[in-house]
């Protein structure tokens, strides 16, 4: 029984090294009949280059090789006839001019019929989102500055966008676009700012992304669409905050600045937030000092100005309520009382003043007294109960002194009580 399985395996194994050798054997023969790669490496130099980076390059990957793209006869030429196989009568483009390769690589791209037989659920629209994008319509009247498929994606070595190593994987496309949108030389005589990259770097977005690694915050291409154009379901880069920040998103949408940010032309959380440089936002946004944004516009005594005192105002006190609260009940905590109740008061009543935070877009004060009045309340319960707790203490405190003063008189007692005794019947 026990030989027998061990036959088996020793066939198994036999049988994997065989297939082994064999797909060796094949890849080999199809690199010997495969002229261009041959060629190529043994012209060495550049011109082997290309045959090394693609060695790592998703085509590879997919069975398609230098004549996929480049075109001629990867049969022919194998006796060194280098033109017999870089032949145009066969289909050999050689180097797409540079306003060329969208359409060299859309070819395959944007073919459905083509590209199902390799993935069935592949996107097809690049081609067409990269023509309706700045880069895209400026290429097609001849500026070769702007970026094509292969300033994003690479050649000879694209790897795919779920690849950590590609240079469109989230953490690297800061870097990607940067490369030439950091670079005041490249970008001269466009008149567009060249700072986007260094301050992205700043921003809480870029600081979640780039040190966090956190991938629900976006990179570039989630504010303005992978091919240039803007993503899905947003009319423009200016309205894309909503998809991720839903709750701001509708209140800022149901309150007056919609309609009044509209007829200004003026984005709707961009006014406030700015883009590429979005910090965490500090209650300081509301008061009438220096960082306020609401005073921006509004003159003292308008409405908007009398709004943004009085939910600072609430927001503050919220703040400040917790912030009493928790100093009590922690002091209560180190006492060694048990303060777990009023800890997820706490809890819950700085989720309420995280939603008053985000109620400042409704512009309604009395939707932010709603939220953090509860908040108050639960603030003030906790406080309630870390005094109690404190009491307490304070009580336990005093029982303790008064029955160690008790034990004390009672000791002292007996020592006179044995001291009477020990007079009265002196030892013999
Ligand atoms: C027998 C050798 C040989 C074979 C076979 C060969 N090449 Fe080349 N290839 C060269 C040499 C040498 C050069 C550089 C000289 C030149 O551009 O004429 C070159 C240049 C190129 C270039 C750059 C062209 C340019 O305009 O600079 C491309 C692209 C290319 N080859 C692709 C291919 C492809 C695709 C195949 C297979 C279908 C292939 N080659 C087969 C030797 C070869
Ligand atoms: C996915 C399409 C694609 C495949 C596959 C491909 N190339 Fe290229 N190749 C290009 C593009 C696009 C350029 C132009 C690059 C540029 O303009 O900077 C290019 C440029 C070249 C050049 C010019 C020098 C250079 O490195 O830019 C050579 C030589 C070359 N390819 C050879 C090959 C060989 C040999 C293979 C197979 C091992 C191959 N290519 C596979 C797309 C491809
Ligand atoms: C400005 C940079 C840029 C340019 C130009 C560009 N791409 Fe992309 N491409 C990206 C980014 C970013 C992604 C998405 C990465 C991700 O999914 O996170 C992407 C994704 C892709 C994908 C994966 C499938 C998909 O659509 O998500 C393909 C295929 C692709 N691009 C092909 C092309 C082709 C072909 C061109 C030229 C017509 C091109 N790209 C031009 C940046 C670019
Ligand atoms: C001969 C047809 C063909 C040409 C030409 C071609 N590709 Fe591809 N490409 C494919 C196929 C097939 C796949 C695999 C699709 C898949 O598995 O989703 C692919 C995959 C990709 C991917 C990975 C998509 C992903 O899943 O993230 C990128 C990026 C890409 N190609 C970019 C380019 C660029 C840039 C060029 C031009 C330099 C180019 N391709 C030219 C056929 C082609
Ligand atoms: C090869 C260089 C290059 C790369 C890489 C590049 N861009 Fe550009 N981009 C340009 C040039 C040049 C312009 C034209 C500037 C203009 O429109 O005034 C431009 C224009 C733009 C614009 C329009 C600016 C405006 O309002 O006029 C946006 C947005 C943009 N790029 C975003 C990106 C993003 C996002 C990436 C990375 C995914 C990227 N770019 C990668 C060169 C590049
Ligand atoms: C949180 C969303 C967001 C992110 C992330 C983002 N942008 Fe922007 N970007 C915007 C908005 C909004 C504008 C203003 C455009 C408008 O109002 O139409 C803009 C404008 C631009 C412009 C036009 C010139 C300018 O500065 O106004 C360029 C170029 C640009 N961004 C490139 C980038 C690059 C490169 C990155 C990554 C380093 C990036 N953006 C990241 C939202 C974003
Ligand atoms: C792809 C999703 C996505 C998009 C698009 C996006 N954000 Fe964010 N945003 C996030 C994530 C995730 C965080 C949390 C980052 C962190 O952990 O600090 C965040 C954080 C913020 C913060 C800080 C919140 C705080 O409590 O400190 C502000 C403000 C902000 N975003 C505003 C914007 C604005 C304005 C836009 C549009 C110009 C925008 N976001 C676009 C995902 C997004
Ligand atoms: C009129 C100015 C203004 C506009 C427009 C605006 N915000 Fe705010 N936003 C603020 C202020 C002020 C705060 C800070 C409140 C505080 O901390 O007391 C804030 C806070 C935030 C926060 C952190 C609090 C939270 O909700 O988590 C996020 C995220 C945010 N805003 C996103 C957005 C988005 C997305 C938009 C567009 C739909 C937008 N904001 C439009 C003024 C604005
Ligand atoms: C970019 C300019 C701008 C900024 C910044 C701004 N507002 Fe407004 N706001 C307007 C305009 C314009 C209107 C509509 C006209 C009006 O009533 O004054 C408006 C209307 C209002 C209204 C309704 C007034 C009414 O009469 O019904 C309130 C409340 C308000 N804003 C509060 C705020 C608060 C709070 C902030 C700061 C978080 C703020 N605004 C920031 C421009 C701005």
């Amino acid at each position: 029984m026990r030989l027998r399985r061990f036959t088996y395996l020793n066939t198994s194994l036999l049988l994997l090294w065989a297939g082994f050798v064999y797909a060796q054997a094949e890849s080999q023969t199809q690199d010997e009949v495969n002229s261009c790669i041959s060629c190529h490496l043994e012209v060495g130099d550049e011109l082997a280059d290309p045959v090394e980076g693609m060695k790592e390059d998703v085509h590879t990957r997919q069975g398609l090789s230098c004549a996929d793209c480049h075109g001629g006869d990867p049969k022919a030429g194998l006796d060194g006839d280098m033109e017999a196989s870089m032949d145009p009568g066969k289909g050999y483009i050689g180097i797409p001019k540079r306003t060329d390769i969208p359409q060299f690589c859309g070819r395959c791209h944007s073919n459905p019929n083509y590209m199902r037989r390799f993935n069935p659920r592949v996107a097809t629209d690049q081609l067409d989102r990269y023509r309706t994008s700045v880069h895209g319509q400026r290429l097609a009247k001849g500026d070769t500055k702007v970026a094509t498929c292969i300033d994003c994606h690479g050649v000879h070595g694209v790897r795919g966008a779920k690849d950590s190593r590609s240079s469109v994987y989230p953490l690297n496309i800061p870097e990607t676009c940067g490369k030439c949108h950091a670079d005041a030389e490249h970008m001269e005589g466009y008149n567009i700012p060249t700072d986007q990259s260094e301050k992205y770097k700043t921003s809480v977005h870029g600081i979640a992304l780039l040190e966090k690694g956190d991938q629900a915050a976006p990179a570039c291409n989630d504010c303005h669409g992978n091919h240039g154009a803007s993503p899905p379901g947003a009319p423009s880069v200016a309205f894309i905050c909503g998809q991720c920040h839903l709750n701001n998103s509708e209140l800022f949408l149901k309150s007056p600045h919609r309609v009044a940010f509209d007829e200004m032309g003026l984005p709707e959380c961009e006014t406030c937030h700015g883009n590429h440089g979005i910090q965490h936002p500090s209650d300081q946004m509301l008061s009438t000092g220096d960082s306020g944004v609401c005073i921006e516009c509004h003159e003292e005594d308008s409405k908007g100005y009398i709004t943004a005192v009085a939910m600072h105002q609430q927001i503050i006190s919220l703040e400040n309520s917790i912030q009493l609260a928790d100093s009590v009940v922690s002091k209560a905590e180190r006492a060694g009382m048990q303060v777990s109740e009023s800890k997820f008061q706490l809890h819950d009543a700085d989720d309420a003043l995280i939603k008053s935070r985000t109620m400042v877009h409704s512009l309604s004060v009395t939707k932010i007294q709603e939220v953090s009045k509860t908040g108050l309340d639960l603030a003030e319960g906790a406080l309630q109960a870390g005094y109690a707790a404190l009491d307490e203490v304070q009580f336990r405190r005093k029982g303790l002194s008064i029955s160690l003063i008790f034990i004390l008189f009672l000791a002292f007692g007996v020592y006179l009580k044995i001291r009477e005794v020990d007079q009265k019947h002196p030892p013999k």
